[in-house]
């Protein structure tokens, strides 16, 4: 892989124009952050082929082989710092939408930043913001794609029960530099519709591809594991969960369907 090669022929207005290839890096995120503190413009890419210390949410391991798409990217949105969770939706909505509409998978959202087929986690989401009082500095987005290996053969067993690939779902490896372009350019279509229109087309489309909506959900927040019926995501995309009679508002977890 090189970067002319993952640069041809994207149609972007921004994202992508600066693309840092790396073979082996401890985590895109990591170095995205470094690069953005010193000034990077919105729209750098980072991408490796693989990662020693790839990170995902919660503090967890990001186990990250060969034939997996690794990538970070800088944005610099002018809105206030609680409002950059919002991105979480911008950047899985864009994920959800290339599997969906390329590679004819039936694709699900699951809250708050995950992609599934048929249940199983194909892609994760790892947002980190730098803000300065109200304003955000950066964000920069980190998705982690099971693309080009086999679950089976690739990650620990207790994963693979959970996760799958482009390559378990379609029978077939990917053109890995179109999954980039699509991906990159869908993540600038969908982030300039949220700049310019705000959060409600973003969170509405997201909704249709939700799977546990309406279902009995657990959710794991801090030590605490809550049961109830996932009614909706709230306009700041807070899960909002029904118990009994009253319903109470969920900032982040870990949902899985009961
Ligand atoms: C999760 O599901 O917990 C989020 C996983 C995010 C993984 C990606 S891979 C590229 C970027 N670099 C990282 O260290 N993490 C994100």
């Amino acid at each position: 892989m090189d970067v002319d090669r993952l640069q041809e022929g994207l149609c972007t207005k921004r994202f992508g124009k600066r693309i840092v290839f790396l073979q082996e890096i401890d985590s895109t995120n990591n170095y995205a952050k470094k690069l953005a503190s010193y000034g990077a413009e919105e729209g750098t890419v980072v991408i490796a082929e693989t990662q020693t210390a790839g990170r995902g949410r919660l503090g967890r391991e990001w186990i990250s082989p060969m034939g997996g798409l690794y990538l970070s990217i800088i944005l610099r949105p002018k809105i206030r710092a609680v409002e950059a969770v919002k991105l979480v939706f911008v950047a899985s909505l864009a994920v959800a939408k290339v599997l969906n509409e390329i590679y004819r998978l039936s694709v699900e959202t699951k809250w708050p930043n995950d992609v599934l087929v048929k249940g199983k986690k194909v892609c994760g989401i790892l947002a980190e913001s730098n803000t300065a009082g109200e304003k955000v500095n950066y964000t920069v987005i980190g998705l982690g794609v099971n693309a080009n290996f086999s679950v089976e053969k690739t990650l620990p067993k207790e994963l693979a029960e959970t996760a799958t690939s482009l390559e378990n779902e379609l029978g077939r490896k990917i053109l890995f530099e179109e999954l980039f372009r699509e991906l990159i350019e869908k993540l600038e279509t969908v982030y300039y519709l949220f700049l310019k229109e705000g959060f409600a087309p973003i969170l509405d489309e997201w909704k249709k591809y939700a799977c546990f909506l309406g279902q009995k959900v657990e959710v794991a927040s801090g030590a605490e594991k809550l049961h109830g019926i996932a009614v909706d995501i709230d306009s700041d995309g807070s899960l909002i969960l029904k118990q009994n009679d009253s319903s109470i508002k969920l900032v982040s977890g870990d949902l899985s369907l009961n």
